[in-house]
């Protein structure tokens, strides 16, 4: 399936969230996550989603990266329905076609930064393509510290091995839940620059969440949430435009 990019060009949808809701608990204490979400993912796009805390962001992600189950609605990352997976093929889908970036690196600090580039691949008994795990490499500027371990590395380039990781064996997508929020700003801006080559050159798809207006500026569009839906959507975003969006949103928060 395509769709027209403001940009004009057609891209596949990566992934998609149809009327998506996430419901905990029951009765009094009952507390709806996610709201009859529609949303889509692009190939080739990098989508911020913002909102306050609680908002729903972390779910959302969750949901649509198949770590989560969710309440009603559904969720497609390419052409595969989430709900009509066994816990096995959902774990090889995970696997196969997902990356993941956390807020904490996640690195194993007995592994060289190389070998925990590959773990998941060795893990799952797949060969990196050699030309393209060069590639990466290449593009986050670690080639000389390939042997080190992550404690002899700095937060910023810790996470540079984290999103190399990520890349390594192509996922269709990448899923990051506040990547760089442990990171000072100039680490951050390290790696936001890296995640946003990876689309730009590599025709990567990333999802980030992030509170930070500065690093959702790097994404090509900003998706925002509250109380579970989508209010509002942002193409080709700046700092400023960001900010001004949250300082409306706050404003309707208070009023209400
Ligand atoms: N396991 C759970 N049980 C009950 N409620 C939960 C659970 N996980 C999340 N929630 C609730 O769901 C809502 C959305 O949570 P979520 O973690 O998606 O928010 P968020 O936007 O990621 O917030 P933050 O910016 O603080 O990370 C919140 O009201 C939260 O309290
Ligand atoms: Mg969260």
């Amino acid at each position: 399936m395509t769709t027209t990019h403001p940009a004009g060009t057609s891209t596949a949808v990566a992934a998609r969230a149809t009327e998506l809701s996430k419901v905990y608990g029951q009765g009094e204490t009952q507390v709806v996550a996610l709201d009859r979400v529609t949303v889509d993912f692009r190939g080739a796009e990098f989508t911020a989603i913002m909102g306050p805390s609680g908002s729903g962001k972390s779910t959302l992600m969750h949901c649509v990266a198949g770590l989560d189950t969710f309440s009603s609605g559904s969720v497609r990352i390419g052409d595969t329905e989430l709900g009509s997976l066994k816990d096995k093929q959902l774990t090889k889908l995970r696997r196969d076609k997902i990356g993941f970036i956390f807020q904490a690196f996640n690195l194993l600090p007995t592994l060289s930064a190389l070998e925990n580039i590959t773990l998941p691949m060795d893990i799952a008994g797949r060969k990196p393509d050699k030309e393209w795990l060069d590639r990466v490499i290449k593009m986050i500027g670690l080639a000389d510290r390939l042997s080190h371990r992550p404690s002899q590395l700095s937060g910023g380039q810790q996470q540079r091995v984290a999103v190399a990781r990520a890349l390594a064996s192509r996922p269709d997508i990448i899923f990051g839940d506040e990547p760089t929020g442990n990171l000072d700003s100039r680490s951050g801006a390290e790696v936001l620059g890296f995640l946003r080559n990876s689309v730009r050159e590599l025709g990567q798809t990333v999802v980030m969440v992030t509170h930070d207006p500065v690093a959702a500026a790097y994404a090509d569009r900003v998706v925002f949430l509250a109380d579970g839906r989508i209010v509002d959507e942002v193409y080709e975003p700046t700092a400023d435009s960001v900010l001004d969006r949250m300082k409306q949103f706050d404003g309707k928060g208070r009023t209400s």
